[in-house]
């Protein structure tokens, strides 16, 4: 009888942030290990965290603006860093149709770097190999991040992430 395997990596990662500072930092220690075309999906709840991080992403590929929430506008795009960063929050999308139909894709298939806040609303829009940040508020000042990698790609970004941070 034969056998079908499909061999998927996955790799998981929880850190837990006691400060601002501290979930920046991860997000500027992940920037040093992406590459255009990667695509990082931020969930958890209002207030959990997702637009300090992308803030520390920013700082991490040395882009010097300020990053604030796209809530307004869906989506910010920061170029002058060591790759354009596409920042959007999916918050005020229904679903994957309505990300497409705002030309999520675009950025997608651009040569910069994508984060996306709110990004479990629009989950069947991103790729198969998008790293998951999950943020969950412990406390006022406590949140836990969970990385999620189902794809080669993600699994390359989080072991650099695990040497760096031995480093
Ligand atoms: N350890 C921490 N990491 C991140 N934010 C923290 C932490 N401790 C406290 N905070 C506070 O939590 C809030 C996080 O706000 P932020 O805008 O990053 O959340 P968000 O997940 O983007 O929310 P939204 O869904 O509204 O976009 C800020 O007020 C920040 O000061
Ligand atoms: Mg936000």
């Amino acid at each position: 009888m034969a056998t079908t395997m499909s061999v998927r990596a996955r790799v998981e990662k929880e850190v837990e942030s006691e400060s601002v500072a501290a979930t920046q930092a991860w997000g500027a220690a992940l920037a040093g290990q992406l590459e255009p075309g990667d695509v990082i999906a931020l969930q958890g709840d209002l207030g959990a965290g997702k637009t300090n991080f992308a803030q520390g992403l920013a700082r991490g590929l040395s882009i010097t603006e300020d990053v604030n929430s796209p809530t307004f506008i869906l989506a910010n795009e920061y170029s002058g860093g060591r790759l354009p960063l596409y920042h959007i929050d999916a918050y005020r999308l229904e679903n994957a149709d309505e990300a497409r139909g705002f030309g999520l894709d675009d950025y997608l298939n651009g040569d910069g770097v994508t984060v996306v806040e709110w990004a479990e609303r629009v989950r069947d829009a991103l790729p198969q190999d998008t790293l998951w940040i999950e943020f969950k508020y412990l406390g006022e000042n406590e949140r836990r991040l969970t990385f999620r990698a189902s794809g080669v790609r993600g699994v390359k970004i989080l072991e650099g992430l695990e040497h760096a941070a031995r480093d």
